[in-house]
């Protein structure tokens, strides 16, 4: 018999701190570096964004509206602690209690990522950020304190968002120090990273021994071109680079030698103290979050060392370039579950386009529910081959800042309309997935 979704699915739906609540120096936050980063010629979209931090009361009735059942948002550290250490933000704390009040009136169940690209300004200041090892302890007393603060009113907790993505594509204020500076010392950070990963997990195995915990990955499945057996080689070299290489590390505390020696003339090498190893290996995750966008190709181009991506002819694209491939979240559940046998939580998966209200204040995104419907059927297949996924969160709930285009590239269930006080005019999709999760998927 065909499996179908289980009945308590996690159907949700996905924001971050920086991306959508705005309020960026409101009640004592200070700046991130995040950001900085969305700040161009003078306008920070950010400063007010979705405007979450004061909208968070209506748009989570709007969640139970839809049926939720979970709601993925991230913990901003200079929101809760201004200056990275020391002083803790009272009215920064209080905020998130006032969110998790709300998501328990309406028993929606919180999945929250611990560090989604916001680290506080002044510890870049004052340490130059990740690749300073010190960072990584001043990361786990946040941890503590958002352990000691909201404990197990958070169900599930996920420690650093796409470390994969952050090395692979840097931003998001890694590179504030200038980009050379962040290439020579991208391994450092990532090492730092899975340092960070592996305490957090044991701080909250310790102090929550009922919360869930695990890491983030963003992942990108790798086809070759042809069945060249060069092209094969050069599609698995890109995949080890930009999964493997990090799903190796986050779960089984080991470093593929492949991609090290491949970033050796650019990079310095991750420095290794007695016992980092024993300690990533053993920090033991109970889940894996996974956001899915897109494919990519890889060819050879010719010898054994040689490779490039090239379009997919078989898939369309997004604007801005992203291979839509359905069938590759399928692709990927099979190959996390089946190498590493945890439960799996989709954290983000969406499509964004360029949007305006139509005359009958009405956003048509046809277009979105045509990839969610595909992408959940996909998901749906995977559950039926016997993967363990046990939550799907698009992206995103709200139009937010895109992290490469902002405000732009809308991405939401949710309109923002920023030119009429920021008013939230749910989007078709929006009701198209109210159907979806009523029927616990039987309509798609
Ligand atoms: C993921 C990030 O990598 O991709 C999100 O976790 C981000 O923060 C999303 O918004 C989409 O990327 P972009 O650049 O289109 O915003």
């Amino acid at each position: 018999m065909k499996k179908e979704f289980p009945e308590n699915f996690l159907w949700g739906s996905s924001i971050s701190a920086y991306q959508a609540e705005g309020a960026i120096t409101e009640d004592g936050k200070a700046l991130s570096v995040a950001d900085l980063s969305t700040c161009k010629n003078g306008i920070c979209q950010n400063a007010v964004s979705s405007d979450f931090y004061h909208h968070y009361k209506d748009d989570i009735k709007l969640l139970a509206e839809m049926g939720a059942k979970t709601f993925r948002f991230s913990l901003s550290w200079p929101r809760i602690m201004p200056q990275g250490e020391g002083e803790l933000n009272f009215k920064g704390i209080e905020f998130y209690n006032h969110v998790l009040d709300e998501l328990e009136k309406y028993h929606i169940t919180p999945i929250v990522t611990l560090f989604h690209y916001d680290l506080p300004l002044p510890l870049f200041e004052k340490y130059g950020g990740w690749k300073n090892r010190k960072v990584v302890d001043l990361f786990l007393n946040f941890c503590k304190v958002c352990f000691q603060e909201f404990g197990d009113r958070i169900h599930y907790y996920l420690t650093i968002n796409e470390p994969d993505i952050l090395l692979m594509y840097g931003g998001h204020g890694l590179d504030l120090g200038g980009e050379e500076d962040f290439q020579k010392h991208k391994l450092i950070i990532n090492h730092h990273f899975a340092i960070a990963h592996a305490k957090a997990v044991n701080l909250c195995h310790e102090m929550l021994p009922k919360v869930k915990i695990g890491p983030v990955f963003g992942y990108v499945p790798v086809y070759p071109r042809t069945s060249n057996p060069l092209d094969m080689m050069a599609a698995n070299k890109i995949s080890d680079i930009q999964n493997s290489f990090f799903q190796e590390l986050f779960l089984n505390g080991f470093y593929m030698e492949n991609v090290l020696n491949m970033y050796s003339r650019k990079s310095e090498m991750p420095i290794i103290i007695k016992g980092d190893m024993e300690l990533i290996k053993n920090a033991k995750s109970d889940i894996i979050a996974l956001n899915y966008y897109k494919s990519d190709v890889a060819y050879s181009s010719n010898t054994d060392q040689g490779y490039q991506l090239i379009a997919n002819q078989y898939t369309k694209q997004t604007k801005w370039g992203w291979d839509i491939d359905s069938i590759g979240i399928r692709y990927m559940l099979h190959d996390v579950y089946y190498r590493y046998h945890m439960p799996i939580l989709i954290t983000e998966n969406g499509i964004a386009e360029i949007e305006e209200i139509g005359s009958d204040s009405l956003v048509e995104d046809l277009y979105r529910i045509d990839f969610l419907r595909s992408h959940l059927l996909e998901c749906k297949k995977a559950i039926d081959d016997g993967v363990e996924l046990i939550g799907y969160c698009n992206w995103s709930y709200l139009d937010l800042i895109s992290t490469s285009h902002g405000f732009e590239k809308r991405y939401g269930l949710i309109y923002i309309d920023e030119k009429n006080n920021n008013k939230r005019i749910p989007k078709s999709s929006y009701f198209w997935y109210k159907d979806i999760i009523k029927t616990n998927g039987g309509k798609l």
